[in-house]
């Protein structure tokens, strides 16, 4: 086991338990966990070791989380689960850049993932936690990305995966994703809060490991993208990190670690974070506009399902996050979120319309003057282009409505035409084409 442990946020609690605890709230005040700071490390051999695993063989120098262990509770290798997670790529964007009126624009795209998208980073820490820890059954509430990502680390690892979707509400690529790697995969007839809500009680009466962001684990994995990020930009800190807020774990994750690199002497300051929202799913952004209290948003509405939260558990982290880095956080339209996702296609990227968000967001801030058009700025993009294809096939066919029925514009449009088996036909087709 490790040396570190289980601190309490919570301002006026600061209780600390030992890592191998199950529990994913503070026991005594209800605040939120997250695992103390990693040991002191010799900076440049760290960052020659963590460039050097990736020439190695053994599994877990070649994930992209783990070869990064020295941030991570865990003292040995023996308990992990890894499905060669991480290593994902950034991309430049001059397209992209160009329709947010910025110079360059860098994409780190997390949808290069095993199960395409940034939860198998959070994933592989959680699932290889309840290995170590001795459960047996692991489950989650999800959207659909950690649902995909906790079925396939629970089956890889031995585990049995329970799963709690919002029925109807989540994509098709998702829930196939959850039944091909062989989870338990129940429907529930409720939206993602209020079934979160009733697993977070469920959980400790069934002897059940929770994978929810809310478990401290996962936000760990997380950190590793910024690591990565970092490493891949020669240590130099970006101006901008953008990324979509959901339940706000990613936030709570990117946060810390950039906290715990600059303790530990790797990078001299913190970027600025923005953290984009869907309109209709926005509490995160309420907040901001009026803080005082934080509000939950009662009936979260969104295309962009991976984010349609109105409860967000990690927001008193993500809070944090915002205030220390000077960050900002804003809201795109459905209108938007599908034309940055059409202009990511067209960049030969692509990613799901949640990640889109990014795009979008960036395009505002960069109009209103927040963001500068020379800064370093890196969008985070969440989840593969395939996740959901219906949404796309909409879009381009001018079939995509918002979930209040008002028709989404295609004004990047790609429409599939139908031709007979013809070579004349085609040929005069492609003339057409070429003529546009
Ligand atoms: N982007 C994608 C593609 C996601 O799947 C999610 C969250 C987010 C962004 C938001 O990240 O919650 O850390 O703020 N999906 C969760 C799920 C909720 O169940 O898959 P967050």
């Amino acid at each position: 086991m490790s040396t570190q442990e289980l601190l309490c946020i919570g301002p006026e609690c600061g209780a600390r338990f030992p890592i191998g605890e199950v529990i994913y709230t503070c026991p005594r005040c209800q605040s939120l966990l997250e695992v103390s700071a990693p040991a002191p490390l010799d900076v440049e051999a760290a960052r020659r070791a963590w460039r050097e695993r990736r020439l190695s063989d053994a599994p877990e120098d070649r994930s992209g989380v783990w070869r990064f262990r020295e941030l991570l509770p865990f003292d040995d290798m023996r308990h992990i689960v890894t499905l060669a997670e991480g290593n994902t790529a950034l991309l430049e964007a001059p397209r992209a850049a160009r329709y947010a009126g910025l110079d360059a624009l860098l994409f780190k795209h997390q949808g290069f993932n095993p199960t395409g998208s940034f939860k198998d980073n959070g994933m592989t820490v959680g699932a290889s936690q309840a290995l170590r820890l001795g459960m047996k059954t692991v489950a989650c509430v999800s959207t659909g990305n950690t649902s995909a990502s906790m079925a396939a680390y629970a089956s890889a690892a031995g585990l049995l995966p329970v799963i709690f979707l919002p029925h109807g509400n989540i994509s098709y690529g998702k829930l196939a994703q959850a039944l091909e790697y062989g989870a338990l995969t129940i429907q529930v007839e409720a939206n993602f809060d209020e079934i979160l809500r009733l697993v977070r009680e469920l959980a400790p009466k069934l002897g059940i490991y929770l994978l929810n962001s809310v478990n401290p684990f996962r936000i760990e994995g997380q950190k590793t993208i910024m690591a990565e990020l970092l490493e891949q930009l020669g240590w130099r800190v970006p101006d901008w990190v953008v990324l979509p807020g959901g339940n706000l774990g990613n936030i709570s994750a990117f946060g810390k670690a950039f906290r715990e690199l600059r303790s530990l002497g790797f990078i001299p300051r913190l970027p600025r974070f923005a953290v984009i929202q869907a309109e209709g799913s926005a509490p995160f952004h309420d907040y901001f506009r009026r803080r005082g209290e934080f509000h939950p948003v009662a009936k979260p509405e969104t295309l962009a399902t991976a984010i349609r939260i109105g409860d967000p558990v990690s927001w008193p982290k993500a809070i944090q996050v915002i205030d220390e880095t000077n960050g900002v956080v804003e809201t795109a339209t459905e209108q938007e979120i599908a034309d940055a996702k059409a202009v990511i296609g067209q960049c030969g990227i692509g990613c799901e319309p949640a990640s889109a968000a990014t795009l979008a967001g960036i395009r505002k801030l960069a109009a209103a003057g927040v963001i500068g058009a020379g800064e370093l700025v890196v969008a985070v993009l969440t989840g593969h282009v395939l996740k959901d294809p219906d949404y796309i096939y909409r879009y381009h066919t001018g079939q995509l409505e918002t979930p209040s029925g008002a028709r989404i514009e295609p004004r990047f449009a790609n429409q599939p035409v139908t031709a007979r088996p013809d070579a004349g036909e085609i040929a005069a087709l492609l003339e057409r084409y070429h003529r546009h």
